[in-house]
């Protein structure tokens, strides 16, 4: 079987990469969280000051990209890989809301983009990878042999997403959770810097009313048609 690359791109909380990551085991590919690697940049720009609610030092934080630190480390036991900052496990610091407040703003800074699609790009050369993001299908394999482009409700998004934090213990407010998918697809679709758009070739996939295993079942059907 030949390898392909996979391009899942779409809005915020659409589940790519719950997906991604099924597709990737199935496949005996590499799963690529591009999302991750915008958000342990904006851990770091926070930690360091570089951003906040008075803060906007976007300078100082283009000058310390060099420095910062990056990594995958896979897990066994969870079958995928997780993000490194500096030598340090962050996967939970990530994924808080005060993160998804802030990354749409670093994303959207063409020296960060420049430094992770480089990455990003390295880390599919050899295909066989199913990378998630927003512009994967667009900017980082613009030839890859799948692009899917995923979409649900606005509010069918944030009750996803607001679930997810209430798992992991956050406390947090649905509006809130809304507001925030809603602000992070305007800013990903309307910056200067590869924007949110649906790539040449790519198959839109609305999956409002879709079960997780009949979304699981289809894809694959259209990864194999392709492999
Ligand atoms: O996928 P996830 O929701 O974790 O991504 C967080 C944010 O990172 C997005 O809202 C977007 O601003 C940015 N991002 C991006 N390009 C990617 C992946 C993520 O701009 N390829």
């Amino acid at each position: 079987m030949k390898k392909i690359t996979i391009a899942i791109d779409g809005y915020s909380s659409t589940g790519k990469s719950t997906i991604a990551k099924q597709l990737a085991k199935a496949l005996g590919y590499v799963y690529v969280d591009s999302g991750a690697m915008y958000r342990a940049v904006t851990l770091y720009a926070l930690e360091n000051g570089f951003i906040g609610e008075e803060t906007n030092k976007i300078q100082a934080l283009i000058k310390m990209l060099p420095y910062i630190k990056l990594k995958f480390e896979f897990n066994q036991a969870l079958g995928y890989a997780e993000m490194y900052l500096d030598g340090k496990n962050v996967e939970k610091e990530i994924r808080s809301l005060r993160i998804s407040e802030y990354v749409s703003t670093v994303a959207a800074v063409s020296e960060v983009r420049q430094k992770l699609v480089d990455i990003q790009k390295n880390m599919g050369k050899d295909k066989g990878v199913v990378m998630d993001g927003r512009d994967i299908g667009t900017v980082v394999f613009p030839d890859a042999e799948l692009k899917l482009f995923m979409t649900a409700s606005p509010e069918t998004r944030a009750h996803r997403r607001y679930k997810e934090l209430l798992d992991r213990g956050e406390d947090v407010d649905f509006k809130d959770v809304l507001k925030n998918v809603q602000n992070r697809d305007y800013i990903d679709s309307h910056r200067v810097n590869s924007p949110l758009t649906k790539a040449e070739g790519a198959i839109e996939f609305d999956n409002t009313d879709m079960g997780l295993q009949d979304q699981f079942e289809r894809i694959r059907g259209m990864a194999l048609r392709v492999i």
